[in-house]
């Protein structure tokens, strides 16, 4: 059982299917499109603060090739992540998790926030964001659901948050060793890759009571089928498509 009520659709950084991910924007168009939670991906800037962001270098979403982590703050909130997105996104600047948490709040939206370390940051990155979360999570909406790909990360986070957070160990395909890695860790549910997960460990979380999300999910015969097999929820680009 899952500690809170998780909906069964999550906006993927956003509505990223229609607005530039991991930005306002993208949340706000989550929101007009009925979703009720987004997922997004929290780095950690070279000064120590958290913001949103996904690749290891800013290539992609601003056209600079520095990496993420490399810049402060300051240098990081000037950068335009919309324009390569589209013309009507243009100006679109990188949010701190501080003002998407305000966001949040205005709206009335849950989160699942994803902590993504740059490579060789991931204990600090952990810290970083499980010390926002404790420290300014918005007593309105209900807790985050933490999730990330980093152990280390997790590792890091889990003793400095709160026992109403619920912790979910992601990973590309589910191993064999799911339960007693989860259990190892102190996570509570389970994060993964749409494509890879196999029915009859599907069935093995779903059983056990393991709350089970899967990303991305932007066709809906997948969905069904997800949705068959026992999963709890799909993170999707598509909100819409589905709500
Ligand atoms: O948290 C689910 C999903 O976002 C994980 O993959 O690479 O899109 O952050 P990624
Ligand atoms: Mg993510």
């Amino acid at each position: 059982m899952s500690k809170i009520d998780v909906p069964r659709i999550i906006a993927h950084r956003g509505a990223s299917g229609h607005a530039p991910e991991n930005t306002l924007a993208a949340i706000r168009t989550a929101h007009e499109l009925g979703a009720t939670w987004v997922e997004f991906d929290c780095m950690l800037s070279k000064d120590g603060r958290v913001f949103l962001n996904h690749d290891e270098t800013l290539e992609r979403t601003a056209g600079v090739t520095h990496r993420a982590c490399d810049l402060d703050i300051a240098d990081l909130v000037h950068l335009d992540v919309g324009a390569w997105f589209g013309p009507d996104f243009a100006g679109e600047p990188i949010p701190t998790f501080r003002q998407v948490m305000m966001l949040l709040s205005e709206l009335g939206m849950g989160a699942n926030v994803e902590i993504k370390p740059c490579k060789g940051h991931e204990k600090e990155t952990g810290m970083a964001v499980a010390k926002e979360i404790d420290g300014h999570w918005p007593e309105d909406i209900p807790p985050p659901v933490v999730s990330s790909f980093s152990k280390e990360s997790l590792a890091a986070a889990i003793p400095l948050l709160g026992s109403e957070i619920e912790v979910a160990q992601l990973w590309g395909r589910v191993p064999a060793e799911w339960r007693q890695e989860i259990a190892a860790l102190g996570a509570t549910a389970v994060h993964c890759n749409a494509f890879r997960l196999e029915k009859e460990i599907a069935g093995q979380i779903v059983t056990s009571g393991v709350p089970l999300r899967c990303y991305t999910v932007n066709e809906v015969p997948l969905a069904e089928k997800l949705f068959g097999w026992g999963v709890n929820c799909i993170i999707t680009d598509y909100p819409d498509m589905f709500i």
